[in-house]
């Protein structure tokens, strides 16, 4: 350990503000002109380069530690530099996208990636990864859905807390424990019309109770590093959103760890037209408690005048570095500036590729099944059709050491899985948008009318979703649709994949499909747990959390709206009626949708009381039994409702949920205990409360509640 208030002593302010510094790797080890004039442009001279306190972006952990090797050699103080990633998914070994592990359900198996990879990303030269990203989303438009796991945010809560305590462990100066640094703060995923960086516009209500406590979870849970999000906040661009900085993160919630900006947004407070220069916006975030910026250099370039004019005290500099220290110190940095960094790239090992097999398998959501499913192993010629057949970009938007070409295709995992089955593979069409090329629908027609089953691999490119990756039309491309009515038509033997970095829509896919298995984009082993799951190895049970729309116009859609007036429910457009005229309201597939091989029964729902005090609790009883001769797991879900309250409430809310596994034809009971908390909401006194009256308790899923019993709050 390092005695950090001694280092800070001896520091410059040009250095201190080093600390307060993040740039790409790429300044640090090319010298081509495009780099120098990169530095000229940022106003950096060499000398601020060699006291720069963090690098993000670096390829390798060789070339981390090149950059770390470099840098000692230069910086005065000898301050070893922070390495952050954005590991998302995995580092080297790809698992499901986060969107795809909210649909798991299963906290412990977001753990168990998360571990892997905390591992692999110390071997990589990491110290502090920018995650979790635990955005609330409604908005299937917004590419990065992908990065979030859903439209609830107690599930969001869950999973963001799960990858803290994952990465980070107990004790930061363990080399298998990395940082975390949770984002974006506040409601990036409420991007008007789902369109990235776009405005966002929310009540106080909305924020509060579905927007804001999946990021005070992950706080809570110890998450090192905040970042505020690029977005404006009604009106006020996050990183100078005093409300958001001060008066929620530090005054109500009490965070004093690390606030890091987002790419360039200091900046970007000049383009949002809140900040007339760039020493106002320097002044604006290093007031509203940035202690970071990230690539852009108005700290370097204006933070010492604003301390020279006393706008600022050397006090507040010297407090947002002490904490960058010691972050540097408790992750054993000054110990060892390599932190476990491996000299060359690190490899894929089998037991990696296991953890993501079976995480695969554990987020894919089987969203209908007429019977094909699963195919039996005994086929012998067997069709893989479109264009993820054999594509290996399934791996997903932020890969970091990841390789598409590592990742298993669907046509590969069935070759693996069944070797002695004659598996022919035809392309079809393209996967973009605008593909109209049908010469390969011959082929593909023949190739299905020739097997005895047909796996049909649909779904959007993989670079049509994440960061900046909007889309105005989620429907299924016109092509491939054609495609696969054309080959169910040759064989009705017919399973379609899905892959997608959002819902996508599938209203008409679903006329004609006999079976979609959707697979989000699932990762390094995507294909063996494709395969796995098609032909019954492994038995489906994600469950959606996020809702498929039935068309694009419906988005926003969510499953927790609040009671909607005059709210066409089903069929036809009706006058002066919530509905819409071309579709009716429901989306096509809601939230906590997904089937399984088993056939679970719920039989009942009990409460240990029919009413309680705000002091006491209830213990709600639900009995499963699985009717079938098929071991799977089904994730119970425990909704609530307030039906009458001083503010309107959601329809339904998700208040409790357990994945348990059944053996075939076993009945357990599943306990959960509802406490005065559970229902609370924000109310028009800008407070959190439950009022008493009745509340209803429901299991099954959204729009498909059941076993519904009531209570009453004393
Ligand atoms: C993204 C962040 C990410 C950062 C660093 C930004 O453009 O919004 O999510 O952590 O880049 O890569």
């Amino acid at each position: 350990m390092a005695d950090i208030k001694k280092i800070l002593e001896n520091m410059t302010i040009r250095e201190k503000i080093g600390q307060l510094s993040q740039y790409d790797a790429n300044l640090f080890i090319d010298t081509d002109a495009a780099v120098t004039g990169h530095i000229e442009w940022l106003g950096l001279s060499d000398g601020d380069l060699s006291c720069v306190g963090h690098v993000l972006n670096f390829k390798s952990p060789a070339e981390m530690r090149q950059i770390q090797r470099e840098h000692l050699e230069k910086d005065r103080n000898k301050i070893p530099m922070l390495f952050m990633m954005d590991v998302i998914h995995g580092f080297r070994t790809i698992y499901p996208i986060p969107l795809a592990m909210g649909c798991s359900f299963d906290p412990d198996m977001v753990k168990e990636c998360s571990r892997m990879t905390a591992k692999e990303a110390v071997r990589g030269g990491v110290q502090v990864t920018f995650t979790p990203m635990v955005d609330y989303v409604r908005d299937a438009r917004w590419g990065r859905v992908m990065e979030s796991t859903g439209e609830d945010a107690y599930l969001n809560s869950v999973m963001g807390a799960a990858q803290v305590r994952a990465f980070q462990g107990d004790d930061l100066s363990d080399k298998e424990n990395i940082a975390s640094c949770v984002k974006h703060f506040a409601a990036y995923g409420g991007a008007e019309a789902g369109r990235d960086y776009n405005t966002v516009e929310l009540s106080e209500h909305t924020l509060r109770e579905h927007y804001l406590p999946a990021y005070k979870a992950c706080l809570d849970a110890g998450a090192e590093m905040i970042m505020p999000s690029f977005n404006t906040l009604n009106g006020i661009p996050s990183t100078a959103n005093s409300w958001l900085m001060k008066t929620i993160l530090k005054d109500e919630w009490g965070f004093n760890g690390i606030v890091i900006s987002d790419y360039s947004a200091v900046k970007e407070l000049m383009d949002h037209g809140v900040a007339e220069d760039g020493k106002a916006a320097a002044r604006l975030a290093f007031d509203n408690n940035c202690d970071i910026e990230m690539c852009s250099a108005m700290y370097f370039n204006h933070l010492e005048g604003l301390i020279e004019e006393g706008v600022f005290t050397l006090e507040q500099l010297d407090k947002a570095v002490l904490k960058v220290l010691d972050l540097k110190n408790r992750l054993g940095m000054f110990d060892d500036p390599y932190r476990g960094a491996d000299k060359t790239d690190i490899e894929l090992t089998p037991e990696n590729r296991d953890i993501a097999r079976r995480a695969a398998e554990n987020c894919a959501v089987l969203l209908k099944n007429d019977g094909v499913l699963p195919f039996k192993k005994s086929v012998t010629k067997i069709a893989v059709i479109g264009p993820f057949a054999d594509n290996h970009n399934i791996i997903g938007f932020w890969s970091c050491n990841g390789k598409n070409e590592e990742s298993v295709t669907v046509a590969e995992g069935i070759k693996r899985l069944l070797p002695g089955a004659e598996v022919t593979v035809v392309r079809g069409c393209g996967d973009e948008w605008d593909d109209t090329d049908t010469s390969g629908f011959d082929k593909a027609v023949n190739a299905a009318k020739a097997a005895d089953a047909v796996v049909l691999c649909l779904g959007e490119p993989q670079d049509y979703s994440g960061e900046g990756n909007s889309r105005l039309e989620l429907e299924l491309h016109k092509i491939q649709l054609e495609l696969a009515r054309a080959v169910i038509d040759a064989n009705t033997n017919t399973a379609v994949v899905t892959f997608s970095g959002r819902p996508i829509v599938l209203t008409e896919l679903e006329k004609a499909a006999p079976a979609i298995l959707n697979m989000w984009f699932p990762g390094t082993e995507g294909g063996t747990a494709a395969a796995n799951l098609l032909f019954g190895v492994a038995n489906p049970s994600g469950k959606l959390s996020m809702t498929f729309p039935r068309a694009t116009g419906q988005c926003p859609i969510y499953y927790n709206h609040t009671n909607i007036i005059k709210y066409g429910k089903s069929g036809a457009h009706k006058p002066y009626c919530a509905s819409y005229i071309e579709h009716d309201n429901l989306p096509l597939y809601s939230f906590g949708h997904g089937l399984s091989y088993s056939e679970f029964v719920y039989e009942g729902l009990e409460l240990s009381k029919d009413s309680m005090k705000a002091d006491e609790s209830i213990e709600i009883s639900i009995t499963v039994r699985n009717a079938s001769d098929i071991a799977g797991k089904e994730t119970v879900m425990l909704y609530m409702c307030d039906p009458v309250a001083s503010n309107a409430r959601p329809v339904q809310q998700l208040i409790g949920f357990k994945k348990i596994y059944f053996e075939p034809n076993e009945r357990k009971t599943i306990k959960f205990t509802v406490t005065e908390p559970m229902l609370r909401f924000w109310n028009n006194n800008n407070e959190f409360v439950s009022e008493p009256g009745e509340f209803r308790l429901s299991t099954g899923y959204a729009d498909h509640l059941i076993l519904t019993k009531e209570f009453v709050l004393k």
